[in-house]
């Protein structure tokens, strides 16, 4: 049908006759000649229809955005050359237009900026934009790269069941009835992981699957409820012998698909340092800005809010120094105290420091008031603050102080522009085997189940739990997390223990895992492996902000979607055959 694609047309072929095929991108008529941007997946060509042509001068004047057209012409020389073009310096002098179809007004032109629903809703016409369609094609080679890696390797391409039994990853399921077993269900897997297990199991030793994974949680601009991963896993090995490995795998493909040295090697950071300078387990290292601790400073102070977990081994007191925030409005510093509320703070302290020499005449602050000058001098030092310099304070339970104060630092470096413009990977390791739900009253594996304690005794793993570390790292690239691994437990007995102390017992364990802890006695080797988001991995090199713009057909935030109006009800028939009744949904 056709000769070359538009976007290709450059000064090689001048003189030559080219048939392209293509949209029509825009339309120009002046009396004597028409200019039609004609575009394709490669880009876009600038045609030229004079008069003389007559056929298709008239065929030009009746068409109009997104026809689809085949165009015949000569290449030639543009008088004006457009830069931005590849195909910028020529122009192509159609003799021939067919129209292969029209097009109906579109619900919205291309070149505004639609709002995120109509773009999902006609999801094909947004696909058309050439910014998406650079990044899905930055998607496909980010995939083949990873797969010419893994194959000159001897991973092994394997695919596991979609239609199977839990696998536990922390979200919920999404569950499909069974037609031939009333009352019976299979899940989509939330991750390959007791398969990959399995394989080790097997014999494979290296695996990979480009895999989706589907899981029924919160949504946000980095999640989806149904991704994509690239599942790895390998027997005899210890940490150290998986993270060279990966690590190796993606400073390859960034330096491959987007031109990108990350470091070699990358640092290495504890859950425990990440939390106390970061207040998260996926630092943005291209911020600056770091927590201080100031327990020591105000245990004796009579402002509870700050003594009470200042003299609790459980709590927090911390301050974050924000350069320059002294500038901040009311309404600016109230918008910081919503941002924090939304993180289970219950208020934000905070100290204006217009100028530190003067002490407490020198700042401006609700909480001055409760704090003694002694302590008031040293919450300043330990600070480090300057004039012109915003301090927040978080107090409270530990985990929430580094969650809130965490995420106001990313917000104020944003806001501030405090982000450098690099890319700063890491790994983070040591992380707690457990977290303990106080709600549930109950240990919770903070990676999955099946991640191994670095305490290989079962008896002093039961006796340390709420201590016990794991053998699970994540890998983090500039405040995201891209990949998370662990080497396994692959003897039955530890994997039983740590089901118990998950408060799953022995026969719930026999019913949900059975399969996995029989498969244990018969000679598992010792396993390990990682899962990275692929999603993820394409959008930072894309340099979105949103999964969804690296996947041709995302969902929306509550998980619908919009293009095929999914998920949608089922008809009465289909629902008895599935022996599924629906019960009236509870309103709140
Ligand atoms: P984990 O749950 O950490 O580990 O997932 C691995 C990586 O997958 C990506 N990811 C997501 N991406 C988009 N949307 C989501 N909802 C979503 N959830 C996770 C993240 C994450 O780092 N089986 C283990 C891996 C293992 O232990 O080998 C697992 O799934 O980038
Ligand atoms: P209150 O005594 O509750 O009025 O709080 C006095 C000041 O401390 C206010 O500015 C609150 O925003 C702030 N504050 C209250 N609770 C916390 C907390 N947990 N962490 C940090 N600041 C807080």
């Amino acid at each position: 049908m056709r000769t070359h694609f538009c976007g290709l047309v450059d000064e090689a072929l001048i003189g030559q006759a080219v048939t392209l095929c293509g949209w029509v991108d825009t339309v120009r008529l002046q009396s004597h000649v028409a200019f039609i941007d004609l575009r394709d997946h490669e880009g876009i060509v600038q045609l030229v229809v004079e008069r003389e042509s007559a056929e298709a001068f008239a065929q030009a004047a009746g068409i109009g955005y997104e026809y689809c057209l085949r165009v015949t012409g000569d290449v030639r020389a543009r008088i004006q050359a457009n830069d931005k073009l590849r195909s910028g310096k020529v122009e192509v002098l159609a003799t021939r237009i067919d129209v292969l179809n029209k097009a109906e007004n579109l619900p919205f032109a291309l070149h505004e900026n639609p709002s995120e629903e109509t773009r999902l809703k006609y999801r094909y016409l947004d696909l058309r934009q050439p910014a998406m369609q650079r990044r899905m094609r930055l998607r496909t080679r980010l995939v083949s790269a990873l797969r010419h890696w893994l194959d000159a390797r001897g991973f092994q391409d394997i695919e596991t069941p979609i239609l199977t039994k839990a696998t536990p990853e922390g979200a919920r399921d999404y569950l499909v009835p069974s037609r031939v077993h009333a009352g019976e269900f299979f899940a989509l897997p939330q991750s390959p992981q007791l398969f990959k297990q399995l394989l080790m199991m097997a014999g494979f030793d290296r695996y990979y699957q480009i895999a989706r994974c589907f899981r029924d949680e919160d949504l946000r601009a980095d999640r989806q409820p149904e991704f994509t991963q690239l599942d790895m896993e390998f027997a005899f090995v210890e940490e150290r012998d998986v993270q060279d490995a990966v690590e190796a795998m993606i400073r390859h493909v960034f330096r491959e698909v987007a031109d990108v040295a990350l470091d070699d090697p990358f640092p290495r950071m504890t859950y425990a340092e990440a939390m106390r300078r970061y207040g998260s387990d996926k630092p943005d290292l291209r911020i600056a800005l770091e927590l201080v601790d100031i327990a020591e400073h105000v245990r004796q102070v009579e402002f509870k809010v700050f003594s009470d977990p200042a003299n609790d081994p459980a709590g927090r007191v911390a301050a974050l120094r924000v350069p320059g925030g002294a500038a901040f409005s009311r309404k600016q510093i109230d918008d910081l105290g919503a941002h924090a509320a939304k993180y289970g703070a219950k208020g934000l302290a905070w100290m204006r420091v217009d100028d530190p020499a003067k002490g407490r005449d020198g700042i401006h602050s609700p909480v001055a008031k409760f704090l003694d000058d002694g302590a008031l001098a040293a919450v300043l030092a330990a600070t480090a603050a300057g004039a012109g310099d915003l301090v927040l304070f978080g107090a409270g339970p530990y985990k929430t102080v580094c969650d809130v104060l965490g995420a106001l630092r990313l917000k104020v470096a944003a806001d501030l522009g405090l982000v450098e413009n690099t890319w700063r990977p890491l790994w983070v390791v040591d992380f707690p085997m457990f977290e303990y739900d106080a709600e549930a009253q109950r240990f919770v594996a903070l990676h999955h189940p099946f991640t191994a304690p670095k305490i290989d005794d079962v008896a002093d793993l039961t006796a340390n739990a709420a201590n016990a570390v794991s053998r699970g790292y994540d890998m983090v690239l500039n405040g995201n997390e891209i990949g998370g691994g662990s080497i396994r437990i692959h003897r039955t007995d530890m994997q039983s223990a740590v089901f118990e102390l998950l408060g799953i017992g022995a026969d719930e364990a026999k019913a949900k895992f059975g399969f996995l802890l029989e498969a244990l006695r018969f000679g598992a080797p010792p396993h390990g492996g990682i899962a990275f988001g692929i999603d993820r991995i394409a959008a930072l090199m894309a340099g979105t902000d949103s999964i969804r713009d690296v996947i041709a057909f995302p969902k929306t935030a509550s998980a619908q979607c919009l293009l095929t109006a999914a998920p949608s009800p089922i008809p009465a028939a289909q629902l008895r055959e599935l022996h599924v009744q629906v019960v009236e949904a509870a309103k709140d």
